[in-house]
């Protein structure tokens, strides 16, 4: 689909060159090779899914890759493939390296049979081009000590118990509460492989910038764990006394109850002065139960990036809140098989018929829009307002109420 400059190719990485795929990703990012990180996890990525680019010299100058999701979407579950580790190297930066491994990405995800692609954005203004939308915003809190909740009925019959994150044990734990946590809410995605799981849990000393060693508080009724944060603090000693962090990593609860009694444990404990909340759903239960919010600090950030790389196998595999039947017309400049008017056809249960059609269309908009709005956290109408998605007023409100989720996406960790 895209050439490349002359003397530069497309390859497959080999596990032999999985260091030099390093290497560059290291060099974009600033990072150093820590040998202690990679003894103690895993290499996140299928060696599969690596890819590069080989410079005239036959060193690779820029790599990506990419995992293998099923993606919680409305109603239920899309194959997803997660790109990641998009790195060029400064010194071959701006000559179409991405371009061109944007094109060997969705390649390679088509034939893998995967109808989307998503992804978190280093710098936000790269992928709306290559027609992936921002679904979903985070927030993320820095909260005072003592931050007063509301009562929620049950939480006082919940115990909590703190004990030293051993990754070994806990990883399980930690993603099954993840899971259930995010049950219902586009975007969750499940760390579904060791790797990805060991990560969750990992401490490598270089990770902890002056934090402990990670701690595990788990909620229970009983044995019955209800609810855990994998967090850590840093000690600091002002001239007021003690002001520690509190870092929370990851909190899930699986219901009201424990996610009352798991942020009331988090926000009190001794010699901490601010609570850093993980990454947040914008509806998050949290943000409703304070009891004023005004002294919490509160950054919204762009999540998760999403395209659709095959229209109409990706809009049939959620539900929407049906009936509906609208024709939408889409412009999508990179897979022109998506571009052109789709009929799509809600039933009462909430399954969609998307078909090809000449029918007038309703809506117009680009394939990166209709991204945004796949996860039921974006506004057709608000889209409307900017002049991003095109149609009647009452049309862009009906495909509002059709594509919204009553949970706003979120994908609550960063790959
Ligand atoms: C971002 C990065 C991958 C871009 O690679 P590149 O090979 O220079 O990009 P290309 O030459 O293929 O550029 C493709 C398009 O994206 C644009 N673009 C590239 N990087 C951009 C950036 N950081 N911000 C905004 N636009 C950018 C280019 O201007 C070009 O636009 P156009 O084709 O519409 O004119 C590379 O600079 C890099 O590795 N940066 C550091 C690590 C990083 O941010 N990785 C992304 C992780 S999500």
């Amino acid at each position: 689909m895209t050439t490349l400059p002359a003397g530069y190719r497309t390859a497959v990485v080999p596990p032999e060159r999985v260091d030099e795929f390093r290497t560059v990703d290291q060099l974009a990012f600033a990072t150093s090779p820590d040998p202690e990180v990679e003894r103690l996890l895993p290499f996140p990525i299928p060696l599969d899914r690596l890819m590069a680019v080989e410079g005239p010299d036959g060193q690779y100058a820029a790599v990506h890759g990419s995992y293998e999701f099923a993606m919680p979407v409305p109603g239920g579950q899309v194959a997803c493939s997660g790109l990641t580790w998009v790195a060029v190297r400064p010194d071959h930066r701006r000559r179409g390296l991405l371009r061109s491994m944007i094109s060997t990405h969705v390649e390679r995800s088509l034939e893998r049979g995967e109808p989307v692609s998503a992804l978190f954005a280093a710098e936000s203004s790269i992928y709306g081009r290559f027609g992936y939308g921002s679904a979903a915003d985070d927030v993320r809190l820095t909260l005072p000590r003592g931050a007063a909740l509301r009562p929620v009925a049950g939480s006082q019959d919940l115990t909590v118990r703190l004990e030293r994150v051993d990754p070994a044990q806990h990883a399980g734990l930690v993603e099954e509460l993840h899971v259930q946590a995010g049950r219902g809410r586009p975007g969750w995605m499940p760390r579904a492989t060791p790797a990805l799981q060991a990560r969750s849990v990992g401490d490598p000393p270089s990770w902890r910038h002056g934090f402990e060693p990670l701690l595990l508080a788990t909620v229970r009724a009983g044995d019955d764990v209800r609810g855990l944060a994998v967090l850590a603090r840093k000690d600091s000693w002002g001239e007021g006394g003690p002001d520690f962090t509190v870092k929370v990593r990851q909190a899930s609860a699986v219901d009201a109850a424990a996610t009352h009694r798991l942020w009331s444990f988090l926000l009190d404990l001794d010699l901490t002065a601010t609570v850093e909340t993980p990454l947040l759903p914008v509806d998050d239960p949290l943000l409703q139960l304070l009891v004023d919010t005004r002294p919490t600090r509160r950054r919204l950030n762009d999540n998760m990036w999403v395209r659709l790389l095959d229209l109409p196998t990706a809009l049939a595999a959620r539900t929407y809140a049906g009936p509906a039947d609208v024709v939408l017309e889409v412009t999508d400049t990179l897979l022109p098989a998506n571009a052109g008017r789709w009929r799509l056809v809600v039933d009462a249960a909430g399954d969609a018929e998307v078909t090809r059609t000449d029918a007038e269309a309703e809506v117009r908009l680009d394939v990166r829009e209709l991204g945004a709005l796949y996860l039921g956290g974006r506004s057709a109408t608000a889209l409307g307002t900017a002049g991003l998605v095109l149609g009647e007023d009452r049309d862009l409100a009906r495909l509002t109420t059709t594509f919204g989720s009553p949970l706003a996406p979120v994908c609550p960790w960063i790959f």
